[in-house]
């Protein structure tokens, strides 16, 4: 996802022109916005965190653009690209140095295994959407 931070900033052009660059094929591709009871599925894994409150309502505040993007060692690869979830901890040309603001406005999420890759895109395509 491309979270609503990169989308108010004007970021998606420049964003998506980094992942097709790197080699990730876009299999599904939609605009939308999460209402707070998809948020707080999608992030359900951190609902006991300090953070989660505002995770969600900053999840929700926008639109976002979804993907499902395919590549040989797509999960690690992906995670490379974007850098550390804290863009000050993230390495120099990563899209989280590039284009965050802070831990918590990060400016997009990857997923953290191939298993929940295919949960979320599950979570925001119906078959017929998957190219
Ligand atoms: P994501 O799931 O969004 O790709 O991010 P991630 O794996 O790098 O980080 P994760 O630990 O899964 O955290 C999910 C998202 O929660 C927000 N967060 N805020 N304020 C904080 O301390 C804090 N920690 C995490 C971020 O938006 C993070 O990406
Ligand atoms: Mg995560």
């Amino acid at each position: 996802m491309l979270k609503p931070d990169a989308v108010e900033n004007g970021h998606i052009g420049a964003i998506l022109e980094k992942i097709t660059g790197a080699g990730f094929k876009i299999a599904a591709m939609k605009y939308t916005q999460l209402s707070k009871r998809d948020a707080e599925a999608f992030y359900a894994v951190h609902n006991e965190r300090p953070f989660f409150g505002e995770l969600v309502s900053f999840m929700t505040r926008g639109p976002i653009v979804a993907a499902i993007l395919e590549k040989d060692n797509a999960v690690e690869d992906f995670r490379a690209l974007i850098g550390a979830t804290n863009p000050a901890e993230a390495a120099e040309g990563t899209i989280r140095k590039l284009f965050a603001k802070d831990i918590g406005e990060n400016a997009v999420h990857g997923s953290d295994s191939d298993e929940n890759a295919a949960i979320e895109g599950a979570f925001h395509f119906a078959g017929r959407e998957i190219y």
